[in-house]
């Protein structure tokens, strides 16, 4: 029986209504970073992927790579810059190579504690330095956190500037960091993340330094046998986006991926306030030895470096992030 024009009109109507209720593919987005699911940085990119999708409900399918399963933290820089890479979080280690002014908050002891550091972060000097990635082909959408830095060995407890002489610890590649290691008489190894386990497994360093958050995340516990609460320098992270996949994307699309940095930041930074206050039980429960340092000496005997800092970076700036309440 051939088709009456009813039967063919009803039978377009269903095709059409179809066809605009089939939803348009998901876009395929790379989230990388360095550390496990467990991670503050697993925290961070669970909250950005729930916080995307609230507002983009299907529009984006994000996979994370954690681990380092991208490369270290200057090949996820790369990566984005290229967009074989569109999302990530790192620290600031790594970007300070590529948005060099990055590099004031690397400071030692520029921050009294972690309420003061995120005032810094979210006031305008935190704005301003974000928005720099912008010139260095990356997209800064959030600064995140690690919390301050500690170092641990397998040599000796470290309580004081004397202590730390003589010690190979492996650092960021970061020149600021390393600087100040050198000051204090310590072998400063620079070295990408994804070796460290293995450098100290083989001992081809004697330690590391890093923030609770990373401590008790990557299992240091498991490879390192001394912990001191050196403080000796804040560790931001930060929420970027390759503008090649970002530049393209609607207006109301690029305010749901702030809004999910945001929510990120955020993760972050309450996995890092948990963390410094349950870590250290938890790590020495795992075998650690911890003890507290004389802070003053380690800040006195940094003196001679601010003078390169404030060229570096202007004594202004440094005294104002310094000042800051
Ligand atoms: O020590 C580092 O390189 C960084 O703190 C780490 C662990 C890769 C997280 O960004």
């Amino acid at each position: 029986m051939r088709p009456n024009w009813l039967t063919k009109l009803l039978t377009a109507a269903c095709v059409a209504g179809a066809f605009m209720a089939a939803p348009a593919a998901a876009k395929n987005l790379k989230f990388a970073y360095a550390l496990s699911t467990n991670s503050h940085y697993g925290a961070g990119a669970s909250a950005f992927v729930k916080s995307l999708e609230a507002d983009a409900p299907g529009k984006f399918r994000i996979e994370q790579f954690p681990n380092s399963a991208l490369g270290g933290e200057r090949e996820v820089l790369e990566g984005l810059q290229l967009g074989t890479i569109d999302l990530a979080v790192v620290s600031t280690g790594a970007t300070v190579n590529f948005v060099p002014a990055t590099g004031v908050f690397d400071i030692p002891f520029l921050f009294r504690d972690l309420q003061h550091a995120r005032k810094v972060l979210d006031g305008d000097v935190g704005q301003r330095l974000l928005a720099e990635f912008s010139k260095r082909g990356l997209v800064g959408l959030a600064w995140g956190e690690q919390g301050f830095r500690q170092l641990t060995n397998n040599v000796r407890p470290v309580a004081k500037p004397a202590d730390a002489k003589g010690l190979k610890v492996r650092t960021m590649e970061n020149p600021i960091h390393i600087t100040a290691f050198r000051e204090l008489g310590i072998l400063a190894t620079p070295m990408a993340w994804p070796e460290v386990a293995t450098a100290l497994q083989q001992g081809t360093i004697d330690g590391q330094e890093n923030p609770m958050s990373v401590i008790v995340s990557a299992k240091l516990p498991q490879l390192q046998k001394y912990l001191s609460l050196t403080s000796h320098v804040y560790g931001p992270a930060v929420v970027l986006a390759s503008p090649v996949s970002f530049d393209g994307l609607s207006a109301q699309d690029k305010e749901a991926f702030r809004k999910a940095a945001q929510a990120a930041a955020v993760a972050m930074r309450q996995y890092v306030d948990n963390v410094e206050t349950t870590g250290l039980e938890e790590v020495q429960k795992a075998g650690m030895r911890v003890n507290k340092v004389d802070h003053a000496a380690f800040s006195q005997a940094l003196e001679p470096v601010y003078p390169k800092y404030y060229k570096q970076f202007g004594k202004e700036l440094v005294e104002s992030i310094r000042n800051t309440q």
